[in-house]
């Protein structure tokens, strides 16, 4: 077994209200894949921000090749051989790929700035990695994914002795996750030491050498390859069992109104002839690969997207949906994938953030209204989903990233929509908080509503849609009742409109 490259003992942190850490030990050794996990708010991001030199620890040791170290800036840490790609992208859109990648360390000629040079060097680096960017483009006009990868290329211009993933794939598409994961084989054959963050389990089976729990602040153990045994990592994550095989009670839905009645949806750029029925009560999960075309329904539907063609009636009427607002007005709600857009006003706290979507049963011709009504909503929900913060006036931007995630959700559970469409609404958050979430939907079909989940984890779809819609090129492949479907069977399905490509 390799020597550890960093070490770290005994490690606390404490911000106003929170203890983050509490003594907690990390070891990270070359030519690894170290997976921390934990649930949201759990410390991991904390952690990692002590190691890159943006937090300064309270107490404990880092012992970097052999030596305690200090590290007192990002900057600092990166010279010494340790870089982090952050949870939340921060690149400077105004600026090309090659100019966020080279920030402050741009080649010069003489006093001069080589744009030349910049672009040339940033596009060698690109192709090295395998990553197909131009290195002139605008980084404002690429989508999340690639600006992922510009990330990504920044981390490892630095040539790393230790790089630290924090959640890298939330925002890549399957193909973009192949090309990561052969760079993490890549590093790993050079040596490098590698901290991966991840909630999905999938991840942790195919990348983990060894495995860090964390929970509450509080280190839990590690987990050498041999010893990963994902029901035993989730049990330490989680402090209790998780059972996360079960399926929704088998229903007859043949009886119930169609609330939702899509026909031969089209679209130039993907769609063509979509056609499917939501009953009232019931859960429809939207399968397939990335690409496949759901997401691509759901905003057609809503009228984010222009159709080409096709008919939508909602409760058995023609609907006229034009733009997103027509579709709100029709009861139709549209959680989206794209967590940039999901306008969380980070400045603002978790009551104002989760009632916000609901405003108007909140305010009167006054104005604001009935704090007391939304604090004690916003408790409940703070409750249920487990969101981690010191209480409901604490401000959205302190929250750890997967919290966020769950005000929003909280957000849109509360709405009072009669059709719900929950695009990937769990990318990022913890198992034990996914269950809730699993749980309110239940109860919110149960009470009438009707919902549309789109889902690349199969174990989800599987465990919360009564139908499964499974897509491939824009076309519907086939649907499967909850009861009938397996993974294999809907994997087939979705595969199928590959090969015919
Ligand atoms: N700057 C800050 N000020 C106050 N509280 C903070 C700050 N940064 C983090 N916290 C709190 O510290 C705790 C740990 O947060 P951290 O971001 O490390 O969690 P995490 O394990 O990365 O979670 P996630 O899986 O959601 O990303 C959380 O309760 C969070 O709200
Ligand atoms: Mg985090």
């Amino acid at each position: 077994m390799s020597d550890p490259i960093l070490v770290v003992e005994g490690i606390s942190k404490g911000f106003p209200g929170v203890q983050a850490l509490k003594g907690v030990n990390l070891e990270v050794r070359a030519g690894e894949v170290l997976v921390l996990v934990g649930e949201n708010g759990a410390g991991k991001s904390t952690l990692m921000k002590i190691l890159s030199g943006i937090y300064a620890k309270d107490e404990g040791t880092i012992t970097f090749e052999g030596r305690e170290v200090e590290l007192t800036s990002p900057l600092q840490a990166q010279h010494l051989g340790i870089t982090i790609i952050h949870q939340e992208l921060n690149m400077m859109p105004d600026l090309t790929v090659a100019q966020n990648i080279y920030v402050g360390r741009e080649p010069r000629t003489g006093p001069f700035l080589s744009e030349r040079r910049l672009n040339e060097q940033a596009a060698e680096l690109l192709k090295r990695l395998g990553i197909d960017l131009d290195a002139k483009r605008r980084v404002g006009d690429l989508t999340v994914a690639e600006q992922q990868m510009v990330e990504i290329a920044k981390a490892l211009s630095f040539n790393a002795k230790v790089l630290i993933m924090d959640e890298p794939t939330s925002a890549l598409t399957d193909a973009e996750v192949e090309t990561l994961f052969q760079l993490i084989e890549q590093l790993k054959a050079k040596g490098t030491g590698i901290v991966y963050i991840s909630h999905r389990m999938d991840e942790l089976r195919r990348l983990a050498d060894r495995v860090t729990v964390l929970r509450d602040g509080a280190y839990i153990g590690s987990l050498d390859k041999a010893e990963i045994d994902i029901a035993k990592v989730i049990e330490m994550m989680v402090g209790r069992h998780v059972d996360e095989s079960t399926r929704p009670a088998v229903k007859d839905f043949s009886a119930a109104p169609v609330v939702l009645d899509v026909e031969g949806l089209s679209t130039k750029s993907l769609l063509s002839d979509v056609s499917f029925e939501l009953r009232r009560g019931e859960i429809l999960g939207f399968a397939g690969l990335m690409g496949a075309g759901r997401t691509e329904t759901a905003r057609a539907v809503i009228g984010a997207d222009h159709r080409d063609g096709g008919t939508i009636r909602i409760a058995g009427r023609n609907a006229r949906i034009r733009q997103p607002e027509d579709a709100v007005k029709h009861g139709v709600g549209y959680l989206s994938e794209d967590r940039k857009l999901l306008g969380l006003m980070l400045d603002q706290d978790v009551t104002f953030n989760t009632v916000l979507a609901s405003l108007s049963s909140y305010t009167n011709a006054l104005g604001w209204m009935g704090d007391r009504r939304a604090k004690n909503q916003t408790k409940q929900y703070v409750q249920q989903l487990r969101v981690k913060t010191p209480s409901v006036n604490q401000v959205v931007k302190l929250l750890s990233g997967g919290n966020q995630q769950k005000v929003v959700i909280a957000r849109w559970l509360m709405r009072d929509c009669d059709i719900l469409i929950f695009d990937e609404p769990t990318r990022g958050i913890d198992i034990g908080a996914k269950e809730e979430i699993y749980r309110l939907m239940q109860q919110l079909a149960d009470a009438g509503k009707s919902i549309i989940v789109i889902s690349s984890e199969l174990p989800e779809i599987l465990r919360v849609a009564n139908r499964i819609v499974v897509f491939a090129n824009g076309r519907i492949k086939g649907t499967l009742r909850n009861e009938e479907a397996t993974q294999e069977k809907i994997m087939h399905l979705a595969a199928h409109g590959e090969e015919n490509r």
